[in-house]
């Protein structure tokens, strides 16, 4: 069976890196016929605004779409694309698969964890007003039923993961009303999974630990700013964002995407590294059912980083998205 998926190439380096990750899907046999809509820079020249009611009707149809990076304009009013789609399909869940990658050079062996973030409410519900002139108020908006959902699914993903804790972070001590209810509702979710260790921690020490021995980790759970700012952390111990792969998961609908920028300052060299959006792909292709081929292209990329061979400049190497699309595509083969 084919299954139809939105592919919004995005702009900056998102096409390149879209072309190259089209490339390696058909060669690693996806079972995938994709359906173009468009966000970001191109969006806002052609609709006026970047991200357009048609794609988003587009991502409800068809339920599973696969992103690039969208350029969100600075000073001209407009909301981030990526805060706008999460709370228009109501992509709860952010899910950030952090692991050690062969050949990288960083710090930390062996870091197995998932960040799971709270993605629409906490300080990015978008109420901020001025209380008087000079002084502004952000509403940080915190409600039982989310954060039910959110620790849920965090539980829910370590059960099928074959994971064996959950790590809730939080910062209860400063923020007795919202973290504090936060937190209750991550103790009573916890009492009904027994069967898997509960944890929790203040987000600074969090911090201090995960630069201390990230390994320790395998699911961390928490509200949306802590989260945004954690996930990028995370991302950094195993070599960056170039690298790491990232689902916006919601009841009806999942939006997949490279968690990195349009990236302006290489856009038309050639130079993008495509691996983040290819393992995006690859986690797409887990969620409509194509294990197989999701498989074949994580070990694709897991090879080509021993290799060393064809990697563009932000692994290391001396090549562009081409020769690694190749190493990649090459490396498909044997399994
Ligand atoms: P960025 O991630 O685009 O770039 C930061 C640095 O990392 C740059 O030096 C860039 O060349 C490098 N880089 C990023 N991705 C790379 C890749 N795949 N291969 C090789 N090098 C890569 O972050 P920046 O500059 O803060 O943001 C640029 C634009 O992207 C902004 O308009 C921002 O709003 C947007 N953005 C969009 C995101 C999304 O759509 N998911 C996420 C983050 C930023």
């Amino acid at each position: 069976m084919i299954t139809p998926v939105v592919l919004i190439p995005g702009d900056g380096i998102g096409p390149e890196v879209t072309a190259s990750m089209c490339e390696v899907l058909r060669a690693g046999g996806a079972r995938v016929s994709w359906v173009e809509a468009c966000a970001g820079l191109d969006a806002v020249e052609r609709f006026s605004d970047p991200l357009p009611a048609a794609t988003l009707d587009l991502a409800r149809r068809y339920r599973v779409a696969l992103k690039g990076p969208c350029t969100t304009p600075v000073g001209k009013g407009f909301r981030s694309i990526n805060v706008r789609m999460r709370q228009e399909l109501a992509l709860y869940a952010s899910v950030r698969p952090v692991q050690s990658l062969p050949a990288v050079k960083v710090p930390y062996n062996h870091v197995d964890l998932v960040v799971v973030r709270e993605n629409t409410e906490g300080l990015y519900s978008g109420q901020e007003h001025f209380v008087v002139p000079g002084v502004v108020e952000s509403l940080r908006i915190i409600t039982r039923g989310a954060c039910e959902r959110i620790v849920r699914y965090a539980f829910e993903l370590a059960r099928h993961g074959g994971r064996r804790r959950v790590t809730f972070c939080h910062k209860a001590e400063v923020m007795p009303l919202s973290d504090g209810l936060f937190l209750e509702t991550a103790r009573a979710v916890a009492d009904d999974y027994p069967f898997l260790e509960f944890e929790e921690i203040p987000v600074d020490k969090l911090c201090m630990q995960l630069a201390l021995d990230p390994t320790r980790y395998d699911v961390l759970v928490m509200e949306n700013l802590f989260g945004d700012v954690l996930s990028d952390l995370c991302a950094g111990l195993v070599g960056g964002l170039g690298l790491v792969p990232g689902a916006n998961i919601g009841a009806r609908y999942a939006v997949f995407e490279a968690v990195h920028g349009s990236a302006p300052d290489i856009a038309g060299k050639g130079l993008a590294n495509p691996i983040a959006l290819i393992r995006s792909a690859a986690m797409m292709l887990e969620h409509i059912g194509q294990r197989d081929v999701a498989r074949r292209i994580e070990t694709s990329v897991r090879r080509t980083l021993e290799s060393g061979l064809g990697l563009t400049r932000d692994l290391g190497g001396e090549g562009n998205t081409a020769t690694l699309t190749e190493r990649l595509i090459a490396n498909l083969a044997g399994d």
